[in-house]
């Protein structure tokens, strides 16, 4: 990328980036990547071609991410259902491509002052993969820039049924569960995102209309931005261009605009 704008961002970027409001910007933006295969079929190319491009767009986005300092982003890598259903061809590439990823991008990750952090079932992976994972975050543990969380082997019904399991847990090594009180917050603090905030915007690309069992508690008042452009396409103008559609939007968490609060 040509880096001629602002705060290193090409010359595209920076066109978009000055429409924004950079006073509102979200915090936390999650992203459904999909669409890989699909990129792959329409060049007559293996999946796996797709997911190799996929890794490129990953590169790209969190580097604009951390240009305009977004504190938190989330992205949707593989799920649960992604490990058990495809076939094992598929899910050794992957695994191999995460390794791969993670040993040839800490360094730019260290320059770009990102923060790995992983969510999900990760200790039913592969341990190699497990192994570059924790090597991956000892390397890039005290940068103070954006956190760049990666769901892994992820699906939100497990995490909850985990949540719940841990909660039960504690209570019972603290004296059981009489006096166990359960609300919100304590849900929200024992998810595997429980120090971070609830994402402000989740981005889907490839254009379904679903999000397919992701941050399904912490989603509650997201913004939710559809694209039909394929992951593998997808870039930092995009992102920034999502997150123009983001500001159009009113946020009301379930009370009322100025205008109808006043009527
Ligand atoms: C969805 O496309 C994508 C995946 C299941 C894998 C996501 C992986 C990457 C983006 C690359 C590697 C990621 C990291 C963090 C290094 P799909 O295969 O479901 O596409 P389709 O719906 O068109 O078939």
């Amino acid at each position: 990328m040509q880096n001629t704008g602002l705060a290193g961002l090409s010359r595209k970027e920076s066109e978009v980036f000055l429409r924004l409001d950079s006073g509102r910007l979200p915090k936390h933006i999650a992203i459904i990547m999909d669409g890989n295969g699909r990129w792959a079929k329409r060049r007559h190319l293996p999946r796996i071609a797709g997911h190799r491009r996929g890794a490129d767009s990953v590169r790209d986005v969190v580097q604009t991410a951390a240009r305009i300092k977004i504190p938190w982003l989330t992205l949707f890598a593989f799920s649960v259902e992604n490990l058990k259903r495809r076939p094992k061809v598929e899910t050794d590439f992957l695994m191999a491509l995460l390794r791969r990823y993670l040993k040839q991008e800490v360094p730019m990750l260290n320059d770009f002052n990102v923060r790995l952090n992983f969510i999900g079932r990760t200790h039913e992976l592969p341990q190699t993969v497990q192994a570059r994972m924790a090597w991956a975050l000892e390397q890039t543990g005290k940068n103070t820039g954006t956190l760049m969380t990666i769901a892994l082997n992820y699906g939100a019904r497990t995490e909850l049924v985990d949540c719940f399991q841990s909660i039960l847990a504690t209570a019972s090594r603290n004296g059981g569960l009489s006096h166990l009180e359960i609300d919100e917050e304590m849900i929200a603090r024992n998810l595997y995102t429980g120090s971070l905030p609830d994402p402000d915007l989740v981005i889907r690309t490839s254009g379904e209309m679903r999000l397919s069992n992701f941050l399904l508690w912490q989603l509650a008042y997201a913004e939710i931005y559809v694209t039909q452009t394929l992951w593998p396409d997808f870039d930092g103008t995009h992102f920034l261009e999502a997150i123009g559609e983001y500001q159009k939007r009113e946020r009301r968490y379930g009370g009322l605009n100025e205008s109808s609060a006043h009527a």
